[in-house]
């Protein structure tokens, strides 16, 4: 029995949640490969019975690169049986659903999916939701991977909690998503590259989830298909690339991503720690995600920036 998985993941949260799903799928004799959306072209999941997609939550959906790049590359999975699984840094509203939708599409049968919060390093989420997933979260989501392996090969059926349902996630950050998403792209600046400082040693042309950046005359330049994710921000390793925010930059983000917000519209629970909001400090400080490629499930830190 095989699986193969692809997982988008730039901070390490969501490739957290896929090592432990696929260690409870190979405890249970089943043969994993896992491939990270950025080597997507290598991913040739055709030999495979059981297919895995995981992704991160941007502006309440699944990061929108996933189900794009599964609706145009064609694929046929029908016959096959799929599982996903999404990390938010807030409420996800009904990302887990809409991805389970995309990968319908494909023809895959989706018997279930698991979501879990993960810290975020968005400049306006910056710091929220700290050290998650937590330990705890990671069992479970070895403990998803045991039941999944268990109903495809023993045709057990999968807990009602692991489940997709179209109403779950509540429709406040899901009809807002959208919208969000709009203003964001039209008012956030685009990264602004520093050719006195780049080396052009490439980092940020790895990392960019969009294929936006390319180099034109010994110089970064940045396309209009950037999502403003600004992963490339966070992997430069010399500061080269710069975010010029305006105090009213994120300020919509902040309010409808803030702590109150969240706790009455979204699924935080009553006792749940939610962090405090870095925001100023990220940008003063020029703060980034501790970040080793070699090891992006290392624990989630902070460092400042020169
Ligand atoms: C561009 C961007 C947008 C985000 N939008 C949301 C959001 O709308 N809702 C949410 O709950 N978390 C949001 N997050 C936080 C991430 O979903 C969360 O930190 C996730 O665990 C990151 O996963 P990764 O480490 O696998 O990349 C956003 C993060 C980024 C980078
Ligand atoms: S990561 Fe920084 S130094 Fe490297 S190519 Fe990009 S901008 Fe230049
Ligand atoms: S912000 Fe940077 S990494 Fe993200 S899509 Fe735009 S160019 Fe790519």
């Amino acid at each position: 029995m095989k699986a193969s998985i692809l997982i988008f993941s730039q901070t390490g949260n969501t490739l957290k949640v896929s090592s432990s799903i696929s260690k409870g799928l190979e405890i249970c004799g089943v043969e994993v490969d896992q491939v990270s959306f950025l080597h997507r072209t290598r991913w040739k999941p055709d030999n495979a019975d059981l297919i895995g997609i995981g992704c991160p939550v941007f502006e309440n959906r699944p990061a929108e690169v996933v189900p794009h790049y599964l609706a145009d590359s064609g694929f046929d999975f029908a016959g096959k049986k799929a599982f996903v699984f999404i990390t938010s840094g807030g409420s996800p509203a009904k990302s887990l659903w809409h991805l389970s939708e995309a990968v319908t599409k494909t023809g895959a049968s989706v018997i279930g999916g698991i979501q879990l919060r993960g810290c975020s390093s968005f400049p306006t989420l910056f710091g929220l939701f700290p050290k998650r997933p937590n330990g705890k979260e990671l069992e479970r989501a070895e403990k998803f991977g045991r039941a999944v392996a268990a109903s495809i090969m023993n045709g057990e059926s999968l807990a009602s909690h692991y489940k997709i349902e179209p109403d779950q996630g509540g429709i406040f950050y899901d009809r807002v998503g959208p919208i969000l998403n709009y203003i964001k792209k039209k008012t956030t600046p685009l990264p602004i590259s520093d050719s006195m400082k780049c080396d052009l040693c490439g980092n940020c042309i790895y990392e960019c989830p969009t294929r936006s950046i390319t180099i034109e005359n010994k110089a970064i330049k940045f396309h209009n298909t950037c999502i403003v994710c600004y992963r490339c921000w966070q992997v430069c390793p010399h500061s080269a690339i710069t975010i010029k925010f305006s105090p009213g930059d994120g300020l919509i983000e902040r309010l409808i991503y803030g702590e109150k917000m969240e706790r009455f519209f979204g699924d935080i629970k009553p006792d749940e720690y939610v962090g405090t909001n870095l925001y100023k400090d990220a940008l003063a400080r020029n703060l980034k995600l501790k970040y080793d490629r070699n090891n992006p499930t290392a624990e989630y830190d902070y460092i400042e920036r020169k």
